[in-house]
């Protein structure tokens, strides 16, 4: 049987891993600037990590949502102290798409409205409202019912103008957009948009899917604001790879049995992984590094001739160029094993795993000054 093939695909098959290295078939060694699109937080085959889950596998892999798990407890108690939001309560489900999914039930219930204000170049999954509010061509007709509005990022008129007519159960935003090209939203903007939130009770969703968890040297890219969201869903480094999804709630929301629901979400295997993640995170000070580090690269990646504009935050790094970027990334992998992401055509996307140190990020940096120095003298 042949795959339903829908991925674009790199000629490279990674059989190891460790830290920010990646090893492919033939052995050859490259470093991952990509973290599997922002999924490697702490770095490949942490043993600590590794031992968790392996002592966890032989005890108990999973049961289900059914029976008591304190493990889940242990989970949200970490968790909720990590990022400052001790308060807020913790659902825990798959993937990113997931949480997004269930933030919107949740702010349906929560205000008794069904329209989803959101903004252009964002990005929140591939299920049916996530799809709806994500900037993409091509929506599936199934997806296409859902009630949504999409604004420019920063358009504060647009924001009053629309919530202002009451109709919205919730706005949803990225901490920094990712796909849409590594664009942090003006920290003023946001502080304003949550106000018009609370005065509209509109619930605001900060989805920190890929831009939490330590990524832009806080907690939540958010929290470079003064702003507290009424939900923040997460995934990715949630699990370094185990597929792990979930939102931080506000103690505004009451839940009641039934509301929300998931079949393998909070299992056991899945809170010790995202219990040793947060663990090292913790251990290691990688909130620290991400901040100390992304400095460092950004300073050099600001003097490299031919790159047009540097922007994010920590180790969420865009960096833009006159013209695609397909063949050049291309080129740092098979010529310099240097893994990197994409957004859209012109930008290339640094999310490498929080781990890496300014020796790594030199690599980079002389792989894309050779690249881009062979670009000029081939024009
Ligand atoms: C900001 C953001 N939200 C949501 C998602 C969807 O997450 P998942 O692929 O785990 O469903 C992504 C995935 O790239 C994302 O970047």
């Amino acid at each position: 049987m042949n795959l339903f093939d829908v991925y674009p695909s790199f000629n490279v098959e990674p059989v190891k891993g460790e830290g920010p290295y990646i090893w492919d078939k033939n052995g050859k060694k490259y470093v991952d600037f990509y973290g599997g699109h922002a999924v490697m937080s702490i770095g490949h085959s942490h043993p600590h990590y590794v031992q968790k889950i392996e002592s966890q596998l032989r005890q108990l892999g999973f049961y289900s949502n059914s029976t008591q798990n304190p493990l889940q407890e242990a989970f949200a108690q970490k968790l909720t102290q990590m990022s400052g939001y001790s308060d807020y309560r913790l659902f825990l489900c798959n993937t990113g798409a997931e949480a997004n999914e269930s933030a919107f039930t949740l702010a349906s219930h929560q205000t008794g409205r069904r329209k989803i204000l959101t903004f252009t170049k964002g990005f929140h999954g591939r299920t049916s409202a996530a799809r709806s509010v994500t900037d993409l061509p091509k929506v599936a007709s199934v997806n296409a019912q859902h009630e949504v509005a999409k604004i420019p990022l920063n358009d504060l008129y647009a924001v009053q103008k629309h919530l202002q007519t009451q109709e919205f159960a919730a706005v949803i935003i990225e901490g920094v957009q990712g796909f849409g090209g590594v664009y942090v939203p003006n920290s003023q903007f946001v502080e304003q948009l949550a106000q018009v939130c609370k005065a509209t009770q509109t619930v605001l969703i900060l989805d920190e899917i890929q831009s939490g968890y330590g990524r832009t040297g806080k907690f939540f890219a958010h929290q470079y604001t003064s702003i507290r969201p009424d939900v923040i869903t997460m995934a990715k480094g949630m699990g370094n790879g185990f597929p792990i999804g979930g939102m931080l709630i506000s103690p505004e929301f009451t839940p009641w049995k039934g509301m929300l629901g998931t079949t393998f979400g909070g299992n056991h295997l899945a809170c010790v992984a995202g219990l040793a993640v947060l663990e090292i995170i913790a251990q290691e000070n990688l909130m620290r590094n991400a901040e100390k580090v992304g400095q460092y690269l950004k300073q050099k990646l600001d003097t490299i001739a031919g790159i047009k504009e540097v922007r994010g935050k920590g180790l969420m790094i865009g960096l833009e160029f006159d013209f695609p970027v397909q063949a050049l990334r291309e080129q740092l992998l098979y010529e310099h094993q240097v893994f990197t992401g994409i957004s859209g055509t012109h930008v290339l996307r640094i999310l490498p795993p929080l781990t890496i140190t300014p020796h790594d990020a030199d690599w980079l940096v002389n792989a894309l000054q050779s690249v881009l120095c062979q670009t000029v003298i081939n024009y």
